[in-house]
């Protein structure tokens, strides 16, 4: 984009008298694309060393919410970044295209039909009846009609635009007035609604700022995309996790997005990983792509009940994102690739052992795969948001 078309459009201006960081008129895009980013990340890197020195989650989030000017500088940096460097074309806006064409191919075009006739022929397989369906799956999944989308963490409402969702977009800072004011790390959970879908969709209809409960499996989507990653630790994306779970209906699908330039396999064990962790609450993984810039993940609720194991197993900590461990960030220039802690020949290694690659014949229950990752890329912490 030009810069002089900033100026004109008074987006830079605009945003210049809100932002405490200098972005000067004249700057060219990429310029001021690496400032807004950087007002991203210091936000995140801000939150992991206030982590990392005080402990108590609790209240640092706290503070961190009541810190009205650093929130409003993220959600207008962020919304800025959405609306005028993240072309069509490019992964930022990619990853709003995938969440909907996943949707439309598992709600309207027989996707989810298909993995219930694979889940009956499964179950029998188990139980010695060759292959043979046991109840017959429904010919067509109960007509819906809006589906119901959950955005966590929406900042700029990017879901609003499709006709064919329902959107709820929440935010403990939103970016645009569609958007509801909602700390989704302590949203309470209440009773499901005993209603018939357009009584559920007149429901969602009618909701107010702020939300601080919902009833439990409400939505037939729950997005979280580049939301985990803003949390500092394991532990804030497993609740989030949890509540995705039970704010979906049964056969629902929770979407992550999680930013990675590396090569794909540089990170196929952690990709694992979440891919236990996440499976443990009762969802199984639908679809696994590798952008050059994100992982991209959808997984299926297939139980009513949320299971959350947490005594004998570690699930919350298998949620970890590199920069858990890379506590020398802050001296880190914004492109500098991150301490590594393992060389990438052990990664190879143990990712091979693992077999979590999207491009390869693994065992996705759609058997479905696809690969835009290049290698070659160095790591760079939320690289997405330099992407254009
Ligand atoms: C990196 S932005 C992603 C925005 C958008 N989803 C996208 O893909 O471009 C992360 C967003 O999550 C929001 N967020 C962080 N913690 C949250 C929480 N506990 N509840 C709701 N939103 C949260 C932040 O305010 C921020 O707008």
């Amino acid at each position: 984009m030009n810069p002089r078309d900033d100026a004109e459009t008074g987006e830079t201006e605009n945003l210049q008298g809100r932002l405490c960081v200098p972005i000067p008129s004249e700057a060219p895009c990429k310029q001021v694309q690496e400032t807004l980013s950087g007002v991203v990340k210091n936000v995140h890197r801000k939150l992991r060393r206030k982590y990392r020195e005080v402990g108590d989650f609790d209240k640092i989030w706290r503070e961190h919410c009541e810190d009205e000017q650093t929130l409003s500088e993220y959600a207008l940096a962020m919304k800025n970044l959405a609306d005028n460097h993240w072309t069509k074309k490019c992964e930022g806006e990619g990853r709003i295209e995938w969440c909907r064409s996943v949707c439309q191919e598992y709600f309207l075009d027989g996707g989810m039909k298909r993995m219930l006739e694979k889940d009956e022929k499964s179950a029998a397989l188990a139980l010695g009846l060759s292959g043979q369906v046991l109840s017959p799956t429904p010919s067509s999944v109960s007509p819906l009609g809006k589906i119901r989308l959950l955005d966590v963490g929406s900042c700029f409402n990017p879901f609003l635009k499709f006709d064919e969702f329902l959107t709820v977009g929440i935010d403990i800072v939103p970016a645009v007035e569609s958007v509801y004011k909602c700390d989704f790390l302590n949203l309470q959970l209440q009773q499901p609604l005993q209603l018939a879908g357009d009584a559920v969709e007149a429901f969602l209809r009618h909701l107010h700022s702020p939300i601080d409960a919902l009833p439990a499996q409400l939505f037939h989507v729950v997005v979280f995309s580049l939301l985990l990653s803003y949390f500092p630790s394991p532990y804030q994306r497993w609740i989030c996790c949890k509540k995705a779970h039970e704010l979906l209906e049964l056969h629902g699908l929770l979407l992550i997005i999680t930013p990675d330039s590396s090569h794909q396999n540089r990170h196929a064990l952690m990709m694992r990983s979440w891919r236990v962790a996440v499976e443990s609450l009762g969802f199984k993984r639908y679809k696994y792509v590798k952008y050059s810039h994100m992982h991209l993940i959808a997984f299926r609720k297939v139980s009513v009940a949320t299971t959350s194991d947490l005594v004998s197993r570690n699930y919350p900590e298998m949620l970890y994102i590199p920069q858990d461990f890379n506590s020398n960030e802050e001296e880190e220039c914004g492109n500098a690739p991150p301490q590594a802690l393992r060389s990438d020949y052990e990664d190879d290694q143990l990712a091979w052992g693992f077999a979590e690659l999207p491009d390869t014949p693994y065992d996705s229950d759609s058997g479905e795969s696809q690969s835009s990752s290049l290698p070659g890329f160095h790591e760079f912490e939320d690289p997405i948001l330099l992407q254009s």
